[in-house]
């Protein structure tokens, strides 16, 4: 079989990692997009964000030809492709909903540039689209403006991407299952071809269905694990009101259970990021519009709203009114091995301890550039996990980073005026710790 060409649209995490994933097997793939700084640093085998592993198989795709990254030119991506993967941003509108806005931008670029190609084109779109997107935006700007028509000229195809930030290279290749939401049989089988070339005898399981029920399976998923990391928090907090009560262990335990699994029952300070905070939110608005009230998730996002805030009540609790003391933050990216800080737990955290009076000096290994660009001068920076607990009070582990994990309690104890700890990501042995400082963590009663 002859391998088709790609066009990617959208070069973040999502559409990078499809980008190098495909030209990683031999296709030969064309990204597009609008930042001719992002482009710039592609085209060079340079990634535009910290994910481990992907430099350079980047560099690899890059050099052999295979990737190539154009600036404003959708158009010509297209014309030279036979299927274009669609994963532009769809962020958060102040009501909850999925701003669309780039989806139909995008939408409207591919119907300019069909409009000018003769061959059928499969669109498919990667981004996470509240149900009925597909076919209710995305086809109608295509055909208008590409006066051709769905299902005869083009085809059209929603693959929800379920890679998580931090092992997304590894997961975009080898994913648990495959979702392919199609317009008709021809397209869905185009896509089901490709993953058929792509994976060989490893094709992973993959559920044909409809757009609208492809769409819903990304939400679902995201708000299920959303579900866990809150439902696990709440026991977290109850656990703390129970001496002798560990959340760890509860969660091990649980987690043997194969009906539950033990993944993503890690208490913490909540989760973060770019996906499940704004997907249960969209999740939430679609579903009030459709007139279903969806009270679960409403209370998933309410715990997620308080929880970073213990960290701060710890604090309190290690060592007395904030004002004037002087707060350690080990941890700024919304979790370890990538330096994303969009709806990050230290951001509340730290808004938090200012507002008590407090002064913070935050370290982290990759999102140092990134969160000055968000905290300015409010706060001070530290070079290292050492440096940034030099004559603190306390210290809020909020990063389950591997270096940080690596810390004895005589890193606390040597450097920081009064050694306190407050472990957010329960990476720290507590009989370890407490019998040498002031030590709490989340999930653990005294
Ligand atoms: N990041 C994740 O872990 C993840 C996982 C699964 C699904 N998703 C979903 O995939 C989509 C993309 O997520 P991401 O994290 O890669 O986003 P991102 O914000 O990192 O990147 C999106 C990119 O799209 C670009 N863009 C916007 N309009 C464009 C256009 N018309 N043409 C070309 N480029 C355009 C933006 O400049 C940006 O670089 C979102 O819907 C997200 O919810 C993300």
């Amino acid at each position: 079989m002859k391998k088709p060409k790609i066009s990617v649209l959208g070069i973040g995490y999502v559409g990078l990692c499809t980008a190098v994933g495909f030209a990683s097997k031999g296709y030969t793939v064309i990204a597009s997009t609008h930042d001719a700084e992002k482009a710039a640093k592609i085209n060079k085998g340079i990634p535009p964000f910290h994910e481990p592993n992907l430099q350079k198989l980047l560099e690899e795709a890059v050099q052999s030809g295979r990737l190539t990254c154009l600036t404003n030119q959708t158009k010509k991506a297209v014309l030279e492709t036979d299927l274009t993967f669609n994963a532009v941003g769809t962020p958060s509108m102040p009501d909850g909903g999925a701003d669309l806005q780039f989806i139909e931008a995008s939408s409207r670029e591919i119907g300019q540039a069909l409009c000018k190609k003769s061959t059928y084109h499969v669109i498919v779109i990667k981004s996470t689209v509240v149900p009925g997107t597909t076919r209710d935006l995305v086809k109608p700007i295509v055909e208008k403006v590409s006066k051709k028509k769905c299902g005869s000229d083009f085809g059209l195809c929603m693959n929800p991407e379920f890679l998580r930030q931090g092992s997304a290279f590894e997961d975009t290749i080898h994913t648990d299952r495959i979702v392919i939401g199609e317009y008709d049989k021809k397209s869905g089988d185009v896509l089901y071809n490709l993953y058929k070339d792509f994976y060989d005898k490893d094709l992973p399981p993959t559920i044909r269905t409809s757009l609208s029920t492809a769409e819903l399976i990304k939400y679902a998923s995201n708000s299920l694990l959303a579900t866990k990391i809150s439902y696990i928090n709440t026991i977290a907090n109850i656990c703390g009101k129970i001496p002798g009560a560990d959340v760890k262990t509860v969660a091990v335990a649980m987690g043997l259970d194969k009906r539950i699994g033990p993944l993503f029952l890690n208490a913490g300070l909540g989760y973060g990021g770019s996906c499940f905070p704004k997907d249960v939110k969209a999740l939430i608005a679609h579903s009030k519009k459709l007139g279903y009230r969806l009270e679960l998730l409403e209370s998933v996002e309410n715990v997620n709203k308080t929880q970073p805030l213990k960290a701060v009540e710890f604090c309190k609790e290690l060592i007395g009114n904030l004002k004037g003391k002087h707060v350690a933050i080990l941890g700024l990216a919304f979790k370890a091995d990538t330096d994303d800080m969009r709806e990050a737990r230290a951001i509340p955290i730290i808004n938090e301890l200012l507002k008590e009076g407090a002064s913070v000096t935050a370290y982290d290994p990759v999102a140092m550039s990134i969160a000055k660009t968000i905290f300015k001068n409010k706060i001070r920076y530290a070079q290292s996990a050492i440096e940034c607990l030099k004559n603190a009070d306390c210290c809020i582990l909020v990063t389950e980073w591997d270096e940080f994990k690596k810390l004895k309690p005589a890193d606390f104890i040597n450097n920081m005026k009064q050694p306190a700890l407050v472990d957010g990501r329960r990476i720290y042995n507590p009989e370890e710790f407490s019998q040498k400082m002031k030590f709490t963590a989340i999930g653990l009663g005294h």
